[in-house]
Parts: structure tokens; C-alpha cells; sequence
């Protein structure tokens, strides 16, 4: 391998710290950078971050096994990276990435001899409503299909750089079919701000309360109550995050309102920093999302223009806040809030322990507020208009709108504006669903339901959702959903508590055995208890509902795996067979004997 000379990154690296500083807390934004520049972070090039950061060697190369995005080896010129959502596999990326690996004759997960291409697959890309899609370069590419392939593989041999690709492959439209308060009524650029500073703080946070305003990443824990104890904690400093990590499969609705509602999510956040104190906001913009950093900085711009955002925000002295944008590189675990704020501080995004909560304890240990970008999209709109018109909408626990994300089998998936207490079956009805079989409520952390459920609720108190509802008809097989939700967790999974760790690996592989026609009765009961062990024992969220899919499937879906079961009692945890037969590859040999040399 190329040997780097200290010199020679010295000089390609001085924009990186130029443009990031030479502080320890930027060490991913710098790492992100780094990637691009080399398409790896060599070895040498460790070695000179963490000399000039002052962290150890160790947390460098910690940071970049960890990030999916980063790579300590060559990942070529152009990676292409397909994703692998349940819904993109339904449209055919296997087929499709099987057929772009044998057009240009390489491998999945490896790079061409020629160092100029990898291909690989890669968790949902959040484009659930035009798949297959698939990121190059960190550019979206959309509706795959094999003639799209054919003009991308002619370009890299081309080597035509991907700013000079067609514009129509990177088109990723936002698809609003239904609108409600958020999505439907206008708002003016510092209207919101203009009404909290008539209001006054006090009134505005009461505003919120009377709201009865839920966060809507998932825990739907009081948006007031975070306020009210984030402004009482004490600090140096207090901090806003926006937690645009979006990472549960099947979610897109905050890619939408970044694409198109940016204004209403950084009012929300300059008017949470109003009534907290704070004076510096942070974008949490997941990796997957980064085609979208120009247009929101763009969108900065102009409000700091506007005298939205920096010194003195609309005339009003000591009103003083702004928001920079932070780049994860490809970690679901990063949306974790603790684990989001360990990733915006440079390191591996592993969740803490909590309590203390980020409100006392959270960015540089001090009082921060996490909310979701929907959330502060609904304070935004909370302060503009009031609280009795946002809970004209809604239910007595779920007040106002929830915006959702449809994908799979139906005729019109895109994003859905309902007040919250919906049903399943009008959901469905509106977007062309008429042969629902199962839907996915909330991502593979949320629940499976089966069409005797559809009458239930969108709601706190029925069916909770951070958006994501992925459809199935009859046609499609149960069983592969639990398969492609029990990847996804093994894969993500931070490792850094044992019941997770192993639970999400012994998940996979007693799936991927039942899926291959060897599973016994022995392990559906092994998978329950599995599923309890990480259910109860897990350090956070992840492992905590890592299991979910699959309990559902053994619960409400027999049809699914019953036939594929041996009628044994008991049966290995895995095939050996099929452990061997890479094996059996490389020497050429098929018969029982190679097995045991
Ligand atoms: C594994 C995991 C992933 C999460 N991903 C997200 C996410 O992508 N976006 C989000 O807003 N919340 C996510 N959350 C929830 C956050 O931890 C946190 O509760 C949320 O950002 C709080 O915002 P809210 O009160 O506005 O809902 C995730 C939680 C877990 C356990
Ligand atoms: S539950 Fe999983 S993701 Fe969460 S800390 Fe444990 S290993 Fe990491």
C-alpha cells in the first residue's frame, strides 16, 4: 500500500483543518473530509490527526472501524452503495446490484484491481418512496432500474466525475400527497420568532405545554417538560440540537421537511434557544442526507441575512444564536440522543449511560435539548399560531398532526399529513393499498401488524409512530422481513453491551437458518428468549427493540415459518454446510470428505 509522506498530508490536509479547526470535537467532520480525499483514512494519516487533535491514536482508528461511512481500506474512486431497506429489496436491488457486479466483473464489498470502484450494500438510504435507490459518492440516485445501471457503469469507466452525471439520476422528489397543519398552513420566515418575542418566554414555553406537544422521534416524551428542565438546569452553556439522523428504516418524512420546511425546523430551533438560553444550535444531519447540506446552509445564510440567526436575532439584545451543521457518517445508533451527542463531540456514536439526561448533562456536559426535526417544525408552528388551534387536531394524549412516511405495496407511497387518531385502514385506503397483508408501524424497531389490526389508531395511545409505515401485500413473505430487520441490527449494533451484542448475532443467524428450511421448534423458543433477554437486559433503545419484528412474526404470522420448519426438536444453531462452502469454493472440492481433511 501507498506510503503517505508527512509532508504531503500536511499540505492536503491544511483546508480540512482550516475549514473544521483543530479541535477534537470535529474529528468525525475531519475524518468525513479525509474519506474524500484519499477514499480510505490511511494509516499515516491516523497517526498525523491524532497528533494534531492530541487525542490517542486508538480513538482515531476507534472512530473510523466504527462509522460505516469511513473505511481504513480503499473503498476506489467511486463507491456505490445500494440501499438495502426491505422496500428497496422489494423493488429488486438484489437483482439489480447482482446485475451491475457482473457487468463490471467485481465483487460486492471489494474494490476493482484498478482501485477506481466498490460496490456494497448499505442500511435504508431514506428514499424508501423511489427505490431501489442507492448513494454514489454520497449523491442519491433514485428508481433504479438495469438502463440506469447501463449509463452508470458506462460513466465510471468513463471515469466522468459525478457532478457531471445527469441531473435526472440524483432527482429525489418529495412526494407530499396528503397535508395537514404543518405541511398545509403558511408560515413566513421569522413569524414564529416575532410571535415568541411578543409573547415573552414564560408565555411561549406555557404556549407549548398547553400544546400538549409530544416529541415525534419515537418516545413521544412532553416537549415542554424537556424545555422547562433543560432552562432549569444550570451550565456554562446551553445547547439545541436537531436530531436529523433519521435512520429507522422506512423514514423519510424529515428529508422532506429539510428539503422543503428548513425555515420552520430552524425557527423551531432558534425559538427553543430563546426560551432555554442557549446560543448555539446544532444540525444532526445524518451522512446519508448529505446532498442535502448545501441548500440547508444555504437556508442559514439567508436567515442570518435576515437577522434570524447570529447577534441580536430581531433586534432584540442578547438574543444571540446559530446553527451549524454536523455530518453523521452511516451509524443508526447516532440518532440515540446520548449517542447522537457523543458523535457531535468526535467520537464513536455509543450510547452513555443515562440518567443524567441531555437536558442537565449533555453536549460538553451541559444542559442540552435533543428534539427531533419534526418537533421543532410543530414548536415553530405552536408559537405562530397557538396552542388551542394545534390541539384542535388530534387526540386527548396525541395532540395535533403526525406526519408519515409510506412506502411499499401501494399505488401512491410518499408523505402522508394526518391529524394523529387515524386509522390504519383510512391510511391505507388513501394511498393505494388495496391488498394489505401487513404493515410495518414505526420501522423494524416498531411493531408488525396484521390486517385484523388495521382498525387501530395512529396514536400515542394506540399504535406510536415516528413515521415510518411500510406496506406488504399477500404476495410478499413475512418471514423475509424479520430476515432483513434481524440484519439490520446485527449489523448495527454498537457492541458495546453483551445482551445486544450477541443477542442481534444469535438472531440473525437462527433467522438465516429457519430462512434456509433448517429451523426447529428448539429455536422459535430460542428466539423468544433471546428476544426477552435483549428486550429487558440491553444498555439502550436499540437492543430494546431489536427483537421486535421477529416476536411479532412468531405471534401473528405462524403461516410464515411454520412450513419452512424440520420437524425436529432440536437442530444446530448453524449450517455447517453452508459455513463450508466457501470453503468447498477455494478448493475446488464438492464431496463429504472435504469437510474433514
Ligand atoms: C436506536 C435509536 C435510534 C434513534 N433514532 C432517532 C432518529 O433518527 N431521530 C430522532 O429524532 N430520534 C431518534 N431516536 C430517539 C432519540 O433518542 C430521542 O428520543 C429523540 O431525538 C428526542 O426527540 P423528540 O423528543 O423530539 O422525539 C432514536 C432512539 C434510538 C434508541
Ligand atoms: S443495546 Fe446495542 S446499540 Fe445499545 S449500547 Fe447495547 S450494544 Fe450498543
Amino acid at each position: 500500500m501507498k506510503i503517505y509522506e508527512f509532508s504531503q498530508i500536511e499540505h492536503q490536509l491544511a483546508p480540512v483543518f482550516e475549514r473544521h479547526g483543530c479541535e477534537a470535537k470535529q474529528l468525525l467532520q475531519i475524518l468525513l473530509d479525509v474519506q474524500e480525499i484519499y477514499f480510505f483514512i490511511p494509516d499515516e494519516v491516523v497517526t498525523y490527526i491524532a497528533n494534531r487533535l492530541g487525542v490517542s491514536r486508538v480513538s482515531v482508528e476507534g472512530a473510523v472501524n466504527f462509522y460505516s461511512f469511513l473505511s481504513p481500506k480503499s473503498v476506489g474512486e467511486y463507491r456505490l452503495l445500494f440501499s438495502d431497506n426491505i422496500t428497496d429489496q422489494m423493488l429488486g436491488k438484489n437483482e439489480l446490484m447482482q446485475y451491475f457486479c457482473e457487468k463490471l466483473w467485481l465483487e460486492p464489498g471489494k474494490v476493482s484491481e484498478d482501485n477506481l470502484l466498490s460496490v456494497d450494500s448499505t442500511s435504508c438510504t431514506g428514499m424508501c418512496d423511489q427505490g431501489p435507490a442507492a448513494l454514489v459518492n454520497g449523491w442519491p440516485l433514485t428508481n433504479l432500474d438495469q438502463q440506469r445501471l447501463d449509463l452508470i457503469a458506462s460513466m465510471i469507466r468513463d471515469r466522468t466525475p459525478v457532478s457531471s452525471w445527469p441531473s435526472m439520476l440524483f432527482k429525489v422528489k418529495d412526494n407530499i400527497h396528503r397535508s395537514e397543519i404543518l405541511l398545509g398552513t403558511p408560515s413566513a420566515a421569522g413569524a414564529a420568532i416575532n410571535a415568541t418575542l411578543e409573547r415573552g418566554n414564560v408565555a411561549t414555553l406555557r404556549e407549548i405545554e398547553a400544546s400538549r406537544l409530544r416529541g415525534r422521534g419515537g418516545a413521544g416524551y412532553s416537549t415542554a417538560k424537556k424545555l422547562s428542565d433543560c432552562l432549569a438546569s444550570s451550565g456554562k452553556s446551553h445547547y439545541i440540537v436537531c436530531n436529523a439522523d433519521e435512520g429507522e428504516p422506512g423514514t423519510f418524512k424529515d428529508r422532506v421537511l429539510l428539503n422543503s420546511y428548513a425555515d420552520l425546523v430552524f425557527e423551531g430551533m432558534t425559538i427553543s434557544a430563546k426560551v432555554v438560553g442557549a446560543t448555539q444550535g446544532f444540525l444532526y444531519l445524518r451522512g446519508e442526507y448529505r446532498y442535502l447540506r448545501r441548500k440547508l446552509e444555504e437556508v442559514l445564510a439567508q436567515r442570518r441575512i435576515a437577522g434570524l440567526l447570529g447577534r441580536s436575532i430581531l433586534g432584540e439584545s442578547g438574543f444571540d444564536f446559530d446553527i451549524e451543521i454536523h455530518l453523521g457518517a452511516g451509524a443508526y445508533i447516532c440518532g440515540e440522543e446520548s449517542a447522537l451527542i457523543e458523535s457531535l463531540e468526535g467520537r464513536s456514536g455509543r450510547p452513555r449511560n443515562r440518567p443524567p439526561f441531555p437536558v442537565t448533562h449533555g453536549y460538553l456536559d451541559q444542559p442540552t435539548l435533543v428534539d427531533n426535526v419534526e418537533t421543532f417544525a410543530c414548536v415553530s408552528k405552536i408559537a405562530e399560531y397557538d396552542s388551542a388551534w394545534f390541539t384542535s387536531l388530534g387526540t386527548d394524549q396525541s395532540s395535533g398532526s403526525k406526519i408519515l412516511s409510506i412506502s411499499g405495496d401501494c399505488a401512491r407511497p410518499g408523505i402522508y399529513e394526518y391529524p394523529f387518531g387515524v386509522t390504519l385502514q383510512e391510511v391505507l385506503d388513501d394511498c393505494g393499498a388495496e391488498d394489505a397483508y401487513a404493515v410495518q408501524v414505526s420501522g423494524p424497531s416498531g411493531t408488525l401488524v396484521s390486517s385484523k389490526e388495521f382498525l387501530r389508531r395512529i396514536c400515542f395511545e394506540d399504535l406510536p409512530t415516528a413515521g415510518a409505515l411500510v406496506i406488504f401485500n399477500r404476495e410478499r413473505d413475512i418471514l423475509q422481513i424479520a430476515l432483513n430487520s434481524a440484519h439490520f441490527f446485527a449489523y448495527e449494533s454498537c457492541g458495546f453491551c453483551t445482551p445486544c451484542r450477541v443477542g442481534t448475532q444469535l438472531q440473525k443467524k437462527i433467522i438465516d437458518k429457519i430462512s434456509d428450511g433448517y429451523g426447529t421448534a428448539y429455536d422459535l423458543e430460542e428466539l423468544k428468549y433471546i428476544g426477552h433477554i435483549m428486550r429487558t437486559m440491553s444498555h439502550c433503545g436499540l437492543g430494546h427493540t431489536a427483537a421486535n419484528q421477529v416476536i411479532d412474526m412468531l405471534e401473528k404470522f405462524p403461516d410464515a415459518y411454520k412450513h419452512k420448519l424440520k420437524k425436529l426438536v432440536f437442530g444446530p444453531a448453524f449450517d455447517l454446510d453452508r459455513a463450508l462452502e466457501k470453503a468447498r469454493k477455494i478448493t475446488g472440492r464438492d464431496d463429504k470428505l472435504a469437510d474433514f481433511p
